[in-house]
């Protein structure tokens, strides 16, 4: 779908940190035609179902059952905040897609992608990303740099090999579909993978 971008990497890569950043540019330029959201969450119910998905005490979730939790998500997002800014004309940058669910659910939990890629296809329709910013760093170097994983968030309480698994699915996606992503080198200074974030949207235009 045409302006809407989406930015995806493992845990700790910095990518809502580069996304504030983006967005204090716009906001410091007078760029006002950007919509910032994330998923999952981004709006009230979706947010309350984020909240859900990602408690610690909800450490017995079935796995199928949270794959559905963020396609829900998903679609009360979609529905709350990405298909009215597209409508008015405005681009939609979003902080994590329904790439998150093909990796972390699909390969990481071991749904099977073709599992995940069905059921969100209801979820998503034809509000695939127009391109989404892959912000390349292995989780050996996203976790080093982060200062180990945060023990009040489930998702990040889990053993590193799942975290692999996430990033070598996101090359799997990467090498598959080629032309839809847009992959960043984040292992340099906060300043540098800021400055190829811009770099790529105003190559794509939206900047
Ligand atoms: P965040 O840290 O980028 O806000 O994302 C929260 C967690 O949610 C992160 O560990 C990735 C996970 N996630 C999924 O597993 N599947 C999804 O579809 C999405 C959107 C996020």
């Amino acid at each position: 779908m045409k302006n809407f971008i989406t930015i995806e990497g493992c845990d700790g890569v910095g990518k809502t940190f580069q996304t504030r950043l983006f967005k204090e540019y716009c906001q410091q330029n007078g760029i006002d035609h950007i919509v910032f959201t994330r998923e999952p969450g981004g709006s009230n119910i979706a947010e309350q179902i984020r909240g859900i998905i990602l408690d610690a005490n909800n450490s017995e979730m079935d796995d199928l059952c949270e794959a559905f939790l963020y396609a829900s998500a998903r679609i009360q997002h979609l529905h709350d905040i990405v298909k009215p800014a597209l409508a008015q004309g405005k681009v939609v940058f979003c902080d994590r897609f329904v790439d998150s669910s093909y990796v972390y659910q699909g390969l990481g939990r071991n749904l099977g992608l073709q599992k995940i890629i069905d059921l969100n296809a209801l979820a998503v329709g034809e509000y695939m990303p127009e391109f989404t910013i892959f912000l390349d760093l292995s989780p050996q170097k996203a976790f080093e740099r982060k200062g180990g994983a945060d023990v009040t968030d489930r998702l990040e309480n889990v053993d590193f090999s799942f975290h692999q698994q996430v990033y070598d699915g996101y090359k799997l996606l990467i090498e598959q579909d080629p032309d839809r992503f847009e992959v960043i080198d984040a292992s340099g200074t906060i300043e540098e993978t800021q400055q190829k974030l811009r770099e790529v949207l105003i190559r794509r235009g939206i900047l």
